[in-house]
C-alpha cells in the first residue's frame, strides 16, 4: 500500500440548475482545497455525469465516478438546500455507489438564499451519509444568503468564508488521514 500517496478529496457539486449560485460556493471550496500541500482535489459536477433515470444506485453506476470515489480519502458535497431537503440529482448520484464510500470522511457545505446556510439540508443528508458509510465531522460551511457572498464573475465577497472553510478543512483532513490510517491498518475481524 502507498502510504505516501497524497491524501485526495473530490468536491461534488450537489445541483445541475441554470443559474446555480452553489458553482460559486463549491469552486470556492476547491480553491480552498488545493491551497493545503499533500491534498489533492477535484470538483464533480452532477451535471456532467450522465445517469439513466429508468433505474437507479449500483445498476447504473458510472465507472468513472466511481474510480474517483473508489481513489478518494474523503469528500466534501457542496448543496444548495431546496425546500428543506437536497437535490434530486445529488441523491440519485450518491446511490450509485456503495463499497466506494465505506470508511472514509464526508464534509458538507449547505448553499441557500435564506439565511441558515443550507442548515437543514445538512441535517437531512447526516443519516444518509451514514447508511452508505461515510464518516461525518462536525464542522460545516453554511453558505447563507449565497446570493450577497459572491459577485456575479463568482469572486468571493465576505472573508470571513476563508477562515470557517478552513476550520472545517482542518478537521476533514485529520478525519480523512485518521480513516486512511484505519483502512490500511486496523482489521474489522
Ligand atoms: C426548488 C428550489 C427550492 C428551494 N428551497 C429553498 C429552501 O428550502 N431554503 C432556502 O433557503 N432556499 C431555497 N431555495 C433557494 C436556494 O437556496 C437558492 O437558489 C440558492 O441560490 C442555492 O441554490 P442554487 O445553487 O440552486 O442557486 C430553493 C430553490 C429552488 C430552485
Amino acid at each position: 500500500m502507498n502510504t505516501n500517496r497524497a491524501i485526495f478529496i473530490p468536491v461534488i457539486l450537489g445541483t445541475p440548475r441554470q443559474g446555480r449560485m452553489s458553482e460559486y460556493a463549491a469552486k470556492f471550496v476547491v480553491g480552498q482545497v488545493a491551497k493545503h500541500s499533500g491534498i489533492e482535489t477535484e470538483l464533480i459536477d452532477v451535471r456532467d455525469i450522465p445517469l439513466s433515470t429508468t433505474d437507479a444506485g449500483e445498476a447504473i453506476k458510472d465507472s468513472q465516478f466511481s474510480e474517483t470515489v473508489m481513489r478518494a480519502d474523503a469528500l466534501i458535497i457542496v448543496t444548495p438546500e431546496y425546500n428543506h431537503g437536497y437535490p434530486g440529482m445529488l441523491k440519485h448520484l450518491l446511490d450509485t455507489n456503495l463499497k466506494e464510500y465505506i470508511h472514509k470522511a464526508v464534509g458538507i457545505c449547505g448553499v441557500s438564499a435564506g439565511g441558515f446556510g443550507g442548515t437543514r439540508v445538512i441535517q437531512n443528508l447526516l443519516p444518509v451519509m451514514r447508511e452508505l458509510g461515510l464518516v461525518t465531522i462536525f464542522w460545516d460551511v453554511n453558505f447563507s444568503s449565497v446570493h450577497k457572498l459572491f459577485d456575479d464573475s463568482g469572486t468571493l465577497l465576505d472573508q470571513s468564508y476563508i477562515q470557517r472553510t478552513d476550520k472545517f478543512l482542518q478537521e476533514l483532513i485529520w478525519m480523512a488521514k485518521v480513516l486512511r490510517y484505519g483502512r490500511e491498518n486496523v482489521s474489522l475481524e
